[in-house]
């Protein structure tokens, strides 16, 4: 049989009863904090992610997938969506009635990585993005935001792990001292990190290669280059988190994979996931709309590894694994027939109603109301019919009680529910 891609996964009832939730619970908390949903496309103009991502990332450079279309344009299946955010904000003039917006996706994301634990080739993210806000009290508002979803799902054990990446006044500074560093280790270096090391130093600082890592142990951090407006950025930042009661660390190695960003940079780390601990990662991208082509515009925002967040998530399953709250057990074709306006009817008034559709023994069809997990079953058989009436069985207490099939779904939802209309 034709199998998967590698690196591809299906998500099954059972699992995906666990997304929903997860989806439900961000959007909820993301609406309350004033954020509106936007669905963009899969596929995009390959220049936009080599513009916006940096043409020497890894995700640019190794990790896209990128093909002609029938006419020869470039075009590639997004690897992050924070560009098509970007674009979208400027192609439809987002900006012009009011340039603060905040915007939230949830989708899939395409990246050529070696698969293993927590890393997948399609992987799913739930992005938040503020546009037009420069204080730093978004950027703690976000994390903020993030962590209250975290506990909303019960998932602990995460840690707040924050950065700055300054601004074009400081940057530069930091990478000449940072060339200069890696020039003195270069024998210790892969051939990426020395090609780099010129042009785009601070793509050396994330490269996984082991020992490039214990080459640039002594490495100097943005945070002791910062400008005085970054770093009173910065300070403030900290201190609204501290206000918050939000825990987390001051991690000056955190410069994250994508060359947008400016200031303040952030990872939620977990320890559950092995080498792939960031479950979310975001930060500030002031540069980025105008680099684009529009306005000169603020941003910020984060990304949810939406497939790891599911991982972690201590929840049970089988908690939100939704069963029946009743099975029709309908013996004799009338009752089959009656039965079937029955389920369609308790279905329509948000009661979930499953039946056999195959005229089976009453055993055969309480083995399978057993197996589905229905909390009642309605037995009604010929006779029943003709007397108006049917017998509803609470399956865990099995107390059985005859109900009337006059205004049956009433009846139903007034002993299953105690809900009367
Ligand atoms: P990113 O750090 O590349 O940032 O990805 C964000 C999150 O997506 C990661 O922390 C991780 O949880 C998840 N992720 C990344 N790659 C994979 C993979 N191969 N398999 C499973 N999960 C993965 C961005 O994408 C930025 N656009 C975030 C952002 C939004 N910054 C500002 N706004």
């Amino acid at each position: 049989m034709v199998q998967l891609i590698r690196g591809f996964k299906d998500i099954l009832p059972g699992e995906v009863e666990l997304w929903q939730h997860i989806e439900k619970t961000a959007v909820s908390l993301f609406e309350d904090f004033g954020f509106k949903e936007l669905r963009l496309p899969i596929l995009e103009r390959t220049e936009l992610f080599a513009r916006s991502i940096g043409e020497d990332t890894d995700i640019v450079e190794k990790e896209m997938y990128t093909f002609p279309d029938r006419k020869g344009d470039l075009i590639t299946l997004r690897p992050e969506v924070t560009a098509s955010v970007v674009r979208s904000y400027i192609q439809h003039k987002l900006f012009a009635k009011d340039p603060i917006r905040k915007f939230y996706t949830i989708g899939p994301m395409f990246r050529r990585e070696r698969p293993q634990k927590g890393r997948y080739r399609q992987f799913y993210q739930i992005n938040a993005e503020v546009f037009g806000i420069d204080s730093p009290f978004i950027d703690a508002q976000l994390i903020f935001m993030l962590v209250t979803l975290f506990a909303r799902l019960s998932v602990t054990d995460t840690q707040v792990h924050i950065n700055s990446l300054g601004c074009p006044a400081c940057l530069p500074k930091f990478k000449e001292a940072l060339s200069d560093l890696l020039s003195s280790v270069s024998g210790k270096l892969c051939s990426d990190c020395i090609r780099r090391s010129k042009g785009n130093p601070l793509r050396a600082l994330d490269c996984k290669v082991p020992s490039c890592g214990d080459a640039m142990s002594g490495a100097p951090s943005m945070l002791d280059y910062l400008c005085a407006k970054c770093s009173h950025h910065f300070e403030a930042v900290e201190d609204s988190l501290e206000r918050f009661n939000t825990p987390f660390v001051i991690d000056r190695r955190l410069v994250r994979g994508l060359d947008y960003y400016t200031r303040t940079t952030f990872e939620i780390q977990t320890p559950f996931l092995g080498a792939q601990n960031a479950v979310a990662g975001g930060g500030r991208y002031d540069g980025l709309v105008k680099a684009l082509g529009g306005p000169d515009t603020p941003a910020t925002g984060f990304a949810i590894g939406f497939d790891r967040l599911a991982e972690i998530t201590t929840l049970n399953n089988s908690d939100f694994e939704k069963n029946p709250d009743i099975f029709v057990a309908a013996l004799g074709e009338q009752s089959i027939s009656k039965a079937f306006e029955w389920v369609c009817d308790l279905s329509l008034k948000g009661i979930y109603a499953e039946m056999d559709f195959g005229n089976k023994s009453l055993k055969s069809q309480m083995k399978r109301a057993d197996k589905l997990g229905a909390a009642y079953v309605l037995i009604v058989g010929e006779k029943e019919l003709e007397k108006g009436s049917a017998a509803l069985r609470n399956m865990t207490t099995k107390e059985q009680v005859l109900i009337s099939t006059d205004g049956i779904v009433e009846n139903v939802k007034e002993k299953i529910f105690h809900i009367k209309e």
